[in-house]
């Protein structure tokens, strides 16, 4: 018993470790980018994201590949959190949807991070009452740890002690190129507006 705690505490402290290492990296990376122009932040910023593989909302295993053509707008998060994940998934929505004539380049989508509850049914009740066009992307937990690593996203298991669990993780928007490269990160509370704002930017140049 006393092992498990000391096993979990220290596995919180990786986790915490891990999402401040994040943390910082992103905001150095908007600081570079902030003092020398948006070049320099794609440069800096080259190693996020990458090859997936994960099943849609309808069952059907996707890969990263079959999202090119449209930029991507990418949430990590989970169906049963209470607040920020529908907060989050709601400015992006928003933040699609302002883009009026032009939102359909643009596929906003959330992959979760709690793959045990959140299966592709689970996922095709919950991204539509986003948006009509939100994918909800699961997958095997190998398979959603191995896209999290690439998006560096941190999340963890948070057992609450009546068998029950909810999941920490760290709170970002992704904007992806229609050729799947990286183009910019969102740190939650960023306003629907400046994120539609931003993805107008990266279309017009
Ligand atoms: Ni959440």
């Amino acid at each position: 018993m006393k092992r498990r705690l000391v096993n979990i505490l220290a596995g919180t402290a990786l986790g915490l470790a891990l999402a401040f290492l994040a943390a910082w990296q992103i905001s150095r990376i908007e600081q570079r980018g902030a003092a020398e122009g948006q070049a320099s932040t794609r440069v800096g910023t080259a190693s996020i994201g990458g090859p997936f593989t994960l099943v849609d909302q309808d069952g059907r295993t996707v890969t990263d590949a079959d999202f090119r053509g449209r930029y991507m707008l990418i949430y990590f998060g989970f169906t049963s959190c209470p607040d920020v994940c529908p907060t989050e998934l709601q400015v992006m929505a928003q933040a699609v949807d302002a883009l009026g004539g032009k939102a359909e380049a643009v596929r906003p989508m959330l992959i979760t991070i709690d793959p045990e509850r959140d299966t592709p049914e689970q996922l095709a009740g919950y991204v539509t009452m986003f948006h009509p066009d939100m994918a909800g992307l699961t997958g095997t937990p190998e398979q959603v740890a191995q896209v999290a690593r690439a998006y560096r996203v941190y999340y963890a298991k948070a057992e609450q002690g009546d068998g029950d669990y909810t999941m920490d993780h760290s709170s970002f928007i992704y904007l992806m190129g229609p050729d799947g490269a990286f183009l910019d990160v969102y740190p939650g509370g960023t306003p629907s507006e400046r994120i539609a704002e931003s993805i107008e930017r990266h279309m017009a140049g």
